[in-house]
């Protein structure tokens, strides 16, 4: 198989935060998927590739229950997943790990909190404080758009979901990012110390908050969880794991897609104007935001039997990693998909995945990314860059900007 690509392919690299999308492309052209010895698993970067494996029922995401007790350990000690204990029990397993019958039962406890219906319920307190935040920062002329605004929304709004007072929203950010990073391909000792420091801080806090709740139940995720675990649908550590996982998917998340998509509108002035000009076309723009510079661009899934991809067999117990970033530039499915264009339609974009594991809060996520786009377009007349060079994350699992500093005039 040729892999020219074999000795660049570094997601850890300065290039590749620069620009992943040539990388993608030239995993694309490849005529088999490529493997990434590193994670010893197959990336597929082909939209139609991806889709396949996301939506293939004998695929999982843990092989808990498949593999042996040894095989098991031997797979976590080589990606460094061992000894850590609060991080093996509540975030190596929860909903998003899990498959089958737990992953449904699991699932269908919080699906109905965000439906559209209770999502839209939740726009006058994210437009409150978006609107609170602007106060504030209007009277500058310049912010980092990153530290300054993006990184205190989704703690407030998530946190407000499930029902952690607004005190504690900042701190939820910190945790969220201190576990999430050893999820991707640096598992340094290091980080691996701060992953568990986090991940059992984290356990102690979420534990008082529900006592607190059982003393005192409120209008809230977490009193409706109480209440569902008393009928028997949570078990073990399954409460506070699924408390874990909603505070973290859409946090980092959300943040680098608002940095991203601000990113995006200043490097395309035209449909930054044409957003002005018609409103109406936001959530089109959002959406293509996602498909642009999709913030969670790779997961993976393990083969439960084995699986015919592009003419070659993958044994049971293949891994795959499914590259959404790859898959939304791929010019088969997207017209000249290396444009940011707020006219796509339709815009089947894998930026929320597909199939079982389908983001729950992607109803959320464009709901927040809507309200602040509009409420950005509406109270500030003109923005720019105010440094052109903007230093993307590191990393394979994540995409955003690290830094991007602007200049904005009130309307
Ligand atoms: C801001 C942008 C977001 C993006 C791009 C995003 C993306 C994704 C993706 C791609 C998956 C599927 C993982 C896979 O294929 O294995 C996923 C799953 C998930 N997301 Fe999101 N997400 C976002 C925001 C949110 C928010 C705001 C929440 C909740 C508050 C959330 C909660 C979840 C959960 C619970 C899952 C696991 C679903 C399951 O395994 O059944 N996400 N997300």
């Amino acid at each position: 198989m040729s892999d020219p690509l074999h000795p660049t392919f570094d997601p850890l690299s300065k290039g590749f935060s620069e620009d992943p999308y040539s990388v993608y492309e030239a995993l694309r052209a490849l005529n088999n998927p490529f493997y990434f010895d590193a994670q010893d698993m197959w990336l597929l970067s082909r939209y139609e590739d991806v889709a396949a494996i996301a939506t293939n029922p004998d695929m999982v995401r843990s092989l808990a229950g498949i593999e042996t007790e040894q095989e098991s350990r031997e797979r976590q000690r080589r990606a460094n997943w061992h000894d850590m204990p609060f991080h093996e029990r509540v975030v190596q397993f929860s909903l998003l790990d899990s498959d089958g019958e737990v992953h449904r039962r699991l699932r269908k406890q919080v699906f109905g909190e965000f439906s559209v219906r209770n999502v839209a319920e939740l726009e006058p307190v994210v437009q409150g404080f978006v609107d609170r935040l602007l106060t504030d920062l209007a009277q500058r002329e310049e912010i980092e758009f990153v530290e300054d605004f993006a990184a205190h929304i989704p703690g407030f709004i998530i946190g407000h979901l499930l029902g952690v007072p607004a005190e504690d929203s900042r701190q939820l950010r910190i945790w969220s990012e201190q576990v999430v990073q050893f999820f991707d391909v640096d598992r340094s000792a290091e980080r691996k110390i701060i992953a568990e420091t986090a991940t059992r801080e984290f356990y102690d806090y979420l534990t008082e908050l529900k006592k607190a709740r059982v003393r005192a139940p409120q209008r809230d995720l977490i009193s409706k969880m109480i209440a569902d675990e008393a009928k028997g649908f949570y078990s073990g550590d399954e409460f506070i794991s699924t408390c874990m996982l909603v505070l973290m998917a859409g946090h980092g998340s959300t943040i680098d897609v608002l940095g991203s998509g601000m990113h995006t509108l200043l490097k395309n002035p035209s449909a930054m104007r044409r957003l002005r000009d018609v409103p109406s076309l936001i959530p089109q723009a959002i959406q293509e935001m996602f498909r642009y510079e999709p913030p969670l661009p790779f997961f993976h899934r393990h083969a439960t039997s084995e699986v015919t991809l592009r003419g070659n067999r993958y044994p049971a117990g293949t891994t795959f990693g499914l590259l959404y970033g790859a898959a939304n530039r791929d010019p088969e499915q997207f017209n000249d998909p290396d444009s940011f264009n707020i006219d796509r339609a339709p815009n089947r974009h894998l930026a929320f995945g597909l199939g079982a594991h389908l983001c729950l809060g992607n109803n959320l996520a464009r709901l927040n990314m809507r309200v602040i786009f509009e409420t950005l377009l509406k109270n500030f007349s003109e923005f720019e860059l105010a440094n052109p060079l903007v230093p993307y994350k590191r990393g394979l699992s994540v995409r955003g900007p690290a830094k991007l500093n602007i200049r904005w005039k009130p309307a």
